[in-house]
């Protein structure tokens, strides 16, 4: 188990360049399988979750390898639709496997991914979605077997704009006879990146970033190179960790019109933020401003991703914050930890109510999950004092080289195995 130390109390300065999107990656590389030919990925971060799904795509008989930054899938020798156990349950994500090996292979068996760190997590729409497609799909004994003759375009109305269950149900829809048109779909930017990666492959998707997205099935024409987009939820938690120390920051390769959302609370909270095409600067007061309240949505709303971020930063802020995670349901676990380090706050089932204190200080605390384990590492960079970070190898599921990027910037974090 890997632990973060943090010397806290650095002002963060420096440039730092955000890297691939984990989340955009993941579904790209399940839809390889479609594509039977040779795919480069460029700018795939090359995070444990994203190897994890090339070591599920190597089970089922794909070839990839890594050729500097870049990464190529050749999936046109898989010749196999169980994923295993072991990795299934080690990565949620293998779920979005279900629509591209059962399109691919018209046969697909996954074990269910049960709940997780954040909350239950069902995949009832998941299963929905490619039911109406034409899947047969039993669940027994936890295994989730899917089979289908023939897959027909249909529409397909969401109850829930779920992201994943939007991917799932593109990449059947794309080996599916037809037009299938999706209803209240997700409308987060990695979907448009999946749809640029379909569309860049030759088949035919429109209208992602939108509530409806319409896919033509056929088959892809040819493999592609293909560049990942930036990582938002990075770029968000660096701009964060600018704001949460009072420090001064130049991101370089992020989206600023991904993060609108993000940036009007960083501005909120007191924060200058300057744009310049793919550059951002942020310059922070040297305490935050409380935020009234701070709402997770689905896309273009406030991420539920960054709601642990905004957690920390809150609790050094000049007043009370009110925060609703309306997205997952257990994605408060943060909360108890930041109390360890001195902070103060409230939890009223969906609500939270922060209130800023002077200073937190250093003290031993664990990661419970991904975005909670970073929020724990910017309310260290505050501290005062020195803080331990437990399973820190949480934390590693979503950013690169979190320590040296952060050491780049002034910050005294050190990894110990
Ligand atoms: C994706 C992201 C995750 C992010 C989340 C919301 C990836 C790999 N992960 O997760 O980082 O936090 O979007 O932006 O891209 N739900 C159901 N039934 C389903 C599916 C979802 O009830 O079949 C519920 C979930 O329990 C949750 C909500 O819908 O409460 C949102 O989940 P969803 O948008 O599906 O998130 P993920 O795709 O799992």
């Amino acid at each position: 188990m890997a632990q973060f130390l943090v010397e806290g109390g650095a002002r963060l300065s420096g440039t730092i360049l955000v890297h691939g999107s984990k989340n955009a990656a993941l579904p790209i590389l399940a839809a390889t399988l479609l594509v039977e030919a040779p795919v480069v990925l460029k700018n795939c971060p090359r995070l444990r979750d994203v190897e994890n799904m090339i070591r599920i795509l190597t089970e089922l008989g794909c070839k990839a390898h890594w050729e500097g930054a870049a990464l190529v899938v050749d999936s046109r020798s898989a010749n196999r639709y169980t994923l295993s156990e072991s990795l299934s349950k080690e990565l949620r994500s293998s779920i979005f496997l279900l629509g591209s090996v059962l399109g691919r292979f018209k046969r697909a068996v996954a074990t269910y991914p049960g709940g997780c760190e954040i909350g239950n997590r069902p995949i009832d729409l998941h299963l929905k979605g490619l039911r109406r497609l034409g899947a047969r799909i039993d669940e027994d004994g936890g295994y989730i077997c899917c089979e289908g003759d023939v897959f027909l375009g249909t529409t397909v109305p969401l109850d829930y704009p779920s992201v994943g269950a939007t991917e799932n149900i593109m990449l059947l829809a794309c080996m599916a006879k037809g037009e299938t048109v999706i209803h209240n779909a997700a409308r987060e930017p990695e979907i448009v990146d999946l749809q640029d990666f379909l569309c860049a492959c030759g088949f035919e998707v429109r209208g992602a970033g939108s509530s409806e997205i319409v896919i033509t099935g056929g088959r892809a024409k040819q493999g592609c190179t293909y560049s990942i987009m930036p990582d938002r939820i990075v770029a968000g938690t660096y701009l964060t960790a600018a704001a949460i120390t009072g420090g001064e920051l130049e991101l370089v390769g992020a989206r600023p019109e991904h993060m609108v959302a993000v940036l009007e609370k960083l501005q909120d909270s007191g924060a200058y933020i300057r744009m310049d095409g793919m550059r951002m600067i942020i310059k922070s007061p040297k305490r935050p401003s409380e935020l009234q309240r701070l709402e997770t949505l689905p896309y273009p709303g406030f991420p539920t991703d960054m709601q642990p971020q905004f957690f920390a930063l809150c609790s050094v802020a000049g007043g009370i914050s009110i925060l609703v995670e309306n997205v997952f349901e257990n994605r408060f676990r943060h909360a108890q930890e930041l109390i360890k380090m001195g902070g103060r706050n409230t939890l009223r089932g969906t609500m939270a109510i922060v209130r800023g204190v002077d200073r937190l200080h250093g003290a031993a605390v664990t990661a419970h999950d991904l975005r909670g384990g970073a929020a724990l590492v910017l309310a260290a960079l505050a501290a005062e004092g020195t803080t331990s970070i437990a399973c820190a190898e949480r934390i590693d599921r979503g950013y690169l080289h979190l320590e040296t990027a952060l050491q780049s910037l002034g910050a005294k974090v050190f990894r110990k195995d």
